[in-house]
């Protein structure tokens, strides 16, 4: 993509509408509710000081959680405060998206100034891209800033829709840093991966990662599997897994990519089994051939982790999605772990890894790891459509660099 940047535009002492992703996790419904994990706010953050740095007005919204009318648990008060803690300046914050209040405020926006509307989907024009938000909300300002990579998957009003009404009057649309770097990083294993390029698969479900992996068959030279999925690709092989989760419905897809991809998917050869899906029950690294009829697989073995090591030998590019086991629980997280060592290690020898966002990235933060990355996308649905080869409407949208 070749999209107009912030650094092009003439933002200085202008009236800016930024849409940002600042759909966080919070503490629970009853207050005080804080944010829990402010990794996408501070993501934000280098777009959030060019405009400062270019005495600009900004009003930023966002959506937050999905709710379906004017749930007060999901108003944007905690994360304008968490905001306004994390820059050392005051946050202002109205209490609707458009309407008179909304425009009050930010026709009172002085240069230097920030403004958070309050959230995106209480009105029930974002959702349906409602052309008459999408003019509301560019009457607001001077120009748009899409920051929001993990939202541009979704063409809804603050997203997409703005962007029309806004150029009719004049108003430039161009993409934040994050979205910038964000498209660039994922956007690299889609156009023109370096080679040779392996990708990385985990999670439970193949279901929701079919097209996923018939693009990365296209692009990448390898795909290491592992993680719940692996179950369902091992049955498709005729080997039996015990009481794993397999997705019967899923067994045919996964034969398919099977034969499609013959030796380039690589599976588990060992797993850690359990009795019973618990963080306390006892695991057993075993052989994928001898998984007894009674246990299932909860981790990646030892052996495995090894292979996928050789594997990894002198790869130019990796990406990353989804964990390799039941990484929440302490005592099924060592495959997880490993792999994310492994990357830290490739990155230190200059290979490129790209985290996918999600579960992944969860994994890699807790590990400790993720300043090691290259790049650890903050788009769960986004990165996954991204790199399924999609076109993200968010970003489609907006003006040609
Ligand atoms: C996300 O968390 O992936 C984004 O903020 C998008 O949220 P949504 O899936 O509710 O649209």
């Amino acid at each position: 993509m070749n999209k107009k940047s912030i650094t092009q535009m003439n933002l200085q002492g202008k009236k800016v509408l930024v849409r940002v992703d600042f759909n966080v996790p919070l503490s629970g419904k009853e207050p005080p509710i804080t944010v829990t994990d402010d990794t996408r706010i501070r993501a934000a953050l280098p777009t959030i000081n060019y405009l400062l740095a270019q005495n600009a007005a900004l009003i930023l919204c966002s959506h937050l959680g999905r709710p379906k009318a004017q749930e007060d648990h999901y108003r944007m008060d905690p994360v304008a405060a968490r905001l306004q803690e994390i820059l050392g300046r005051p946050v202002k914050k109205v209490n609707e998206l458009v309407g008179e209040q909304a425009n009050a405020a930010a026709a009172a926006l002085q240069p230097g100034e920030i403004l958070i509307l309050e959230n995106t989907r209480f009105h029930p024009g974002e959702t349906k891209n409602s052309p008459d938000l999408s003019a509301q909300l560019a009457d607001l300002a001077d120009a748009y800033v899409n920051d929001a990579f993990g939202s541009a998957h979704r063409a809804h009003a603050s997203t997409e829709g703005v962007v029309a009404p806004m150029r009719a009057k004049g108003g430039e649309c161009g993409a934040g840093f994050l979205m910038d770097a964000e498209i660039k990083a994922l956007g690299m294993a889609v156009t023109d991966p370096p080679r040779p390029y392996i990708a990385i698969m985990g999670g439970a479900k193949i279901s929701d990662k079919i097209l996923l992996i018939d693009n990365l068959l296209q692009k990448a030279d390898e795909i290491l599997i592992g993680g719940g999925m692996a179950n369902t690709f091992l049955k498709a092989k005729g080997i039996e897994v015990g009481t794993s989760l397999v997705e019967e419905a899923a067994l045919p897809e996964a034969r398919r990519l099977l034969e499609m991809a013959g030796d380039r998917i690589v599976l588990p050869v060992d797993v850690v089994v359990a009795p019973h899906f618990a963080a306390d029950a006892p695991g057993e690294d075993v052989p994928v051939a001898q998984i007894p009829t009674d246990q299932m697989a909860l981790d990646i073995g030892l052996v495995t982790v090894q292979n996928f090591y050789h594997h990894l030998q002198g790869v130019q590019l990796v990406v990353w999605n989804g964990p390799m086991g039941v990484f929440e629980f302490e005592r099924f997280a060592a495959g997880t772990n490993a792999v994310a060592q492994l990357l830290a290690q490739l990155t230190d020898g200059g290979t490129k890894v790209i985290i996918g966002g999600g579960d992944s990235a969860a994994a890699i933060a807790k590990a400790g790891l993720t300043e090691k990355m290259t790049h650890v996308s903050t788009g769960g649905g986004a990165s996954l459509e991204l790199l399924e080869g999609k076109v993200l409407p968010g970003v489609a949208a907006l003006d040609e660099g």
